[in-house]
């Protein structure tokens, strides 16, 4: 199995274009500290790859990524499809700046696909320009991303946090945020990807027990960070992210485990975005790294 970082801040970036706190500031200064939107691409065959989560700069992470170049035919793409985590905006805004795609496969669950078609008026507005095919992100029991693909997928249905937008829409379930499993048919090795987590079920911890590399929501350092930076009156897990260190933490949990661990889609205000900063070590210690744009991982 071949994944591939395609960016790993949260929603705004680092730097977020109306945003000068340090962590901004030093990316601008710094621009080997610019971060783009958490994305993952994964291989599903040779030359098919699938991009997880569409965010505003996927056009930029497609050409930034020479796997995902398109060719030898004029618009012969690599691309093969998206997958879907949840409705965030940060998450699925990029789907429209793929719309001269002949057609595309969209894998969600059912409330974001219905919050995508009802909501964002996805299906009406890209009609015109594109086709696109919705398919079910299998729960139960794990499918190939393609009939001929090494990869399967399946998915572990984590909270019922809706965005901002869908508010009081479609039935209080799960599967609005999602984490992703990806098991390499040959091997058995297996990777869970969660860049949003605002639960943590006995069936994520299930999951990254018997996982070999786990790509999580890294948004928030502590709990307190959002109250602190001034960018929300809400703590990281009312804004629905469970923080990375202190009580209730993520660090704690990721450190037992066997598998690579690395944190993802960092908010602009997270000490992490630092390189210098020293969180660093304090994950270090226990084993737990954070995800770089351009990381290649094979399982
Ligand atoms: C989130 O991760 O909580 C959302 O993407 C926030 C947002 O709406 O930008
Ligand atoms: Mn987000
Ligand atoms: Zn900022």
């Amino acid at each position: 199995m071949l994944l591939q970082v395609l960016g790993t801040a949260a929603g705004g970036g680092v730097p977020q274009w109306n945003c000068a706190c340090p962590g901004c500031s030093g990316a601008r200064a710094h621009p080997h500290r610019r971060r783009r939107h958490a994305s993952l691409a994964v291989r599903a065959a040779e030359g098919r790859w699938y991009i997880v989560n569409a965010t505003p700069d996927i056009g930029d992470q497609i050409e930034e990524c020479p796997a995902l170049h398109p060719g030898p035919g004029a618009r012969q793409t690599a691309l093969a499809g998206l997958v879907l985590t949840d409705a965030e905006l940060d998450h699925t805004l990029g789907i429209a700046r793929l719309r001269e795609a002949e057609g595309l496969e969209v894998l969600t669950t059912g409330v974001v696909r219905e919050a995508l078609l009802t909501r964002l008026h996805l299906g009406a507005v890209l009609g015109s320009y594109t086709s696109l095919t919705w398919r079910e992100l299998p729960g139960e029991r794990p499918e190939p991303l393609t009939p001929d693909a090494g990869t399967d997928i399946d998915c572990v249905p984590l909270c019922a946090k809706r965005p901002r937008y869908a508010a009081g829409t479609g039935p209080d379930h799960a599967s609005w945020v999602v984490a992703l499993r990806l098991t390499d048919r040959a091997t058995g090795a297996s990777a869970v990807y969660a860049p949003a987590v605002a639960a943590w079920p006995d069936t994520l911890q299930a999951a990254v027990n018997d996982a070999d590399c786990v790509i999580i929501d890294g948004t928030f350092w502590d709990d307190e960070e959002p109250r602190r930076t001034g960018i929300s009156d809400r703590t990281a897990t009312g804004m629905g992210h469970l923080p990375v260190y202190g009580p209730g933490g993520t660090a704690e949990r990721l450190a037992p485990l066997r598998a690579r661990c690395f944190y993802t889609h960092l908010n602009n205000t997270n000490p992490l975005v630092d390189p210098g900063a020293p969180q660093h070590t304090l994950l270090a210690e226990r084993g737990i790294g954070v995800a770089a744009d351009g990381m290649v991982i094979e399982l």
